[in-house]
């Protein structure tokens, strides 16, 4: 069995990989559950092949411990906000940047050759000129979130040249199902369940992203670890299908039972400081594999709004 590290592995999508990994991986786990929640990953705990270290990619004590025979990093760990990356550059900096390094450093001086990264397709690109937008377009990225999962890229890049690490990095569209607890959709459900009567709308609607169901994000990640090559090769990893805020909104709605509830839009064309206001990334690289989503997108919204209903309750009682 091969033993592999998922960092992050008790956050959202980190949490769906470790339990398909499990089948038949030995699998570690380094989280320090900053946003991740041990519940995730709760089922696996006793499992034999499974291990937990809670710890930080910020600190070569903890790295030293999950990397202990390792022979493929999952690297998952983040800090995932743009808005927080914007507020907060250097913080962000240290974990998505130094800490990625740091993990990246010690994988080369333990002679560990894998990595299967998750990148944003979203946000390297920033403010695209080409849509749908291919692995082949310079990073300009507008937001400091971005710029880190570019920069950290470049660095993959430069191991996988001089040190032989070879490196897939998934350029992932926006990623929704059960488990998360960030994202637009877990905002309008939170707003609603607030104040069942009106749904405030960050910027004026028509912003359009790409996005993928949690289960083909995890399918595509371990179809391409699979398949894995010599060097680094990033890959757009996305449904192929996109959403307007605006569709988002009169869905969480409906499938909330509140369908009379007023949208009310702040009516900027960005939604926030470092807001792309299109997504839509070329997935042909990723279809070249023979790799198709299950999940249609609308249905992927409709179920994760019924998880978080479960979790968290109805809206309007
Ligand atoms: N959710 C999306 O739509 C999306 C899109 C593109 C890329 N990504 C990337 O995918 C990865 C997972 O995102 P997610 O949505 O599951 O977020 P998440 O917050 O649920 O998961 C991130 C995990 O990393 C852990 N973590 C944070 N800082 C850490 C540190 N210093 N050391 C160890 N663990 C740490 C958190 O506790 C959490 O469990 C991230 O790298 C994110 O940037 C997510």
């Amino acid at each position: 069995m091969e033993r592999v590290l998922v960092t992050g592995g008790a956050g959202f999508i980190g949490s769906h990989l470790v339990d398909a990994l499990v089948e038949d991986h030995e699998v570690v786990v380094l989280d320090d559950l900053s946003g991740g929640r041990i519940e995730n990953i709760e089922a696996h705990m006793t499992r034999s092949n499974f291990t937990f270290v809670q710890g930080s990619i910020t600190s070569e004590e903890d790295i030293a411990k999950a990397l202990d025979g390792v022979s493929t990093v999952f690297h998952f760990a983040a800090q995932p906000d743009v808005r927080l990356s914007v507020m907060k550059p250097l913080w962000d900096f240290t974990i998505n940047v130094h800490g990625s390094m740091l993990l990246l450093d010690n994988m080369r001086r333990r002679d560990i050759r894998r990595m299967v990264f998750a990148s944003s397709g979203g946000t390297v690109y920033g403010d695209a000129d080409v849509f749908p937008t291919p692995e082949s377009i310079p990073f300009r990225p507008i937001s400091n979130y971005g710029a880190a999962k570019g920069a950290f890229e470049m660095y993959l890049s430069s191991y996988a040249e001089l040190y032989g690490i070879n490196s897939v990095s998934m350029r992932f569209a926006n990623i929704i199902g059960p488990r998360s607890t960030h994202g637009v959709i877990y905002d309008f459900y939170m707003k609603l369940k607030r104040d069942p009567t009106r749904l405030e709308v960050l910027g004026d609607g028509s912003q359009e992203k790409a996005y993928v169901y949690v289960s083909d994000a995890v399918d595509a990640a371990v179809m391409l670890a699979e398949k894995m090559w010599p060097g680094y090769q990033p890959v757009n990893v996305g449904s192929g299908q996109r959403l307007k805020v605006s569709q988002i909104a009169e869905i969480v709605r409906s499938e909330l039972g509140v369908p009379d509830a007023r949208i009310e839009y702040t009516g900027t064309r960005r939604g926030w400081a470092g807001d792309v206001i299109v997504t839509d990334i070329d997935v042909s690289r990723l279809r070249s594999f023979g790799w198709f989503p299950k999940v249609d997108i609308e249905d992927g919204v409709r179920l994760y709004i019924r998880w978080l209903v479960e979790t968290f309750g109805p809206v309007g009682v």
